[in-house]
């Protein structure tokens, strides 16, 4: 799980949003973190510790005079242990009190006394449009972030209060892909990553086409990762019903010809790029306007094909690829003799990095194996989810990229 042995103090400040904070405490749980809970009398008012302590099976610290901690001191021993404090929600007042270097009740004290070099701080921000757009707000979220707190996005839509606009938490599912997420090494900070994912589809006429079995769930997932690792990510995707990860720009295309238009659009700005997707060979030479009819003859209409551009090797042979300004890495799905086969078209398409899979023992699952492919020789990446293999690949693109330590 992606918290396992994480101890996170999931702070609740006084909003409504603290309905939401029970969620996520129970979601953080199931990641396997460990959650001790604090809250503010305000969050109290709000929901009762009972719940969070139902949830975390750990009792709730609400008061700094809790005489149960032998030396009297639960801000610093709360504080000590954890590997991240998560103030969810955070409201308005209590940023304002962490600005300033309040600390006049356990949660705010407890801020303050955390060792800031090795407990990190994750703030989500709850509040009235109005409250969040203030500019006391933007200056006080600004401050904060100079002085090393994280501060999460925060949700648009309809508020509690019946107005609509940004402010509200995000949801717990987000939250936990936040913190999921914070806790990964920043191996592409600063980097932009260009992914081609899923299928495409090649129209014959407004109703059929031509298209694979590729679920695009290994590239969405290498998208997540990236963007896990500090990159600005932009997804290319082909058709496929997949939810866009979290902070990745999305631009949706159906044939293999708009797939290469949106590319060579963003990869002047890229650094990296990763072809997951499985481009159709062929396209129909003629994509009728309307539905092909049978004729009564009994004879299938002939189809004439004609290749497609190869995405990968146009970028491969740019000039920004051959200057070494942009990495790119190919995928080989392939159903036999992946060694062979991946080697052959590392060298044919031109690309430093080439990672084979066997196609029909992949398409559609949730986890894979990968061989991956260089100058160097062949390393096997034994069968994981494919959000872990993403990691693993996301961190050996990283070791590859120029001005990467040796
Ligand atoms: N690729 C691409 N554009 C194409 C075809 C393939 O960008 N028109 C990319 C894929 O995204 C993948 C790599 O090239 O990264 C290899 O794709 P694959 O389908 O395995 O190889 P092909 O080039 O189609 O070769 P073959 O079908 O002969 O195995």
């Amino acid at each position: 799980m992606d918290l396992d042995g994480k101890h996170i103090v999931l702070g609740l400040t006084g909003g409504i949003a603290c309905y939401k904070a029970a969620e996520l405490c129970r979601a953080l749980i199931k990641e396997g973190a460990s959650v001790q809970v604090v809250m503010t009398e305000a969050a109290a008012q709000f929901i009762t510790p009972v719940t969070l302590q139902a949830l975390s099976q750990r009792s709730v610290y609400t008061s700094q005079w809790d005489a149960r901690e032998a030396n009297n001191m639960a801000h610093i021993n709360l504080s000590r242990e954890a590997d991240a404090i998560l103030i969810a929600p955070c409201s308005a007042d209590f940023m304002a009190k962490l600005l300033h270097g309040n600390a006049d009740d356990l949660l705010s004290l407890m801020c303050l006394a955390r060792p800031i070099e090795s407990v990190p701080l994750l703030l989500a921000p709850a509040m009235n449009r109005e409250m969040w757009a203030h500019p006391a707000t933007m200056r006080n979220v600004a401050q904060l972030r100079l002085d090393g707190a994280t501060v999460l996005g925060v949700g648009v839509g309809e508020q509690a209060c019946g107005e609509t606009g940004d402010g509200r938490m995000r949801e717990p599912a987000e939250l936990l892909h936040d913190v999921i997420a914070f806790f990964q090494p920043k191996v592409l900070a600063g980097q932009r990553v260009l992914i081609t994912a899923g299928p495409t589809f090649e129209a014959i006429d407004p109703v059929r086409g031509i298209t694979n079995r590729s679920s695009g769930k290994m590239g969405f997932a290498l998208a997540r990762a990236a963007q896990e690792a500090g990159a600005d990510v932009t997804l290319v995707a082909g058709p496929v019903a997949l939810a866009t990860p979290q902070g990745v720009r999305r631009v949706d295309v159906q044939s293999a010809q708009e797939m290469l238009q949106a590319c060579l659009l963003h990869m002047d700005s890229a650094q990296v790029f990763i072809a997951t997707a499985a481009v159709a060979d062929w396209r129909p030479q003629v994509s009728t306007d309307q539905k092909i009819k049978k004729d009564g003859s009994g004879q299938a209409p002939l189809l004439a094909l004609e290749e497609n551009a190869d995405i990968l090797a146009t970028l491969a042979q740019s000039a920004r690829a051959q200057s070494g300004a942009l990495f790119c890495v190919g995928f080989a799905a392939e159903s036999h003799d992946l060694l062979a086969h991946a080697t052959a078209k590392r060298q044919r398409k031109g690309v430093p990095l080439l990672v084979g899979n066997i196609g029909p023992a992949t398409f559609g699952q949730d986890d894979n194996a990968l061989l991956l492919v260089d100058a160097q020789g062949a390393v096997d990446l034994p069968r994981a989810s494919k959000l872990s293999l993403a990691r693993i690949l996301v961190r050996e693109i990283s070791q590859r990229l120029p001005g990467a330590p040796l």
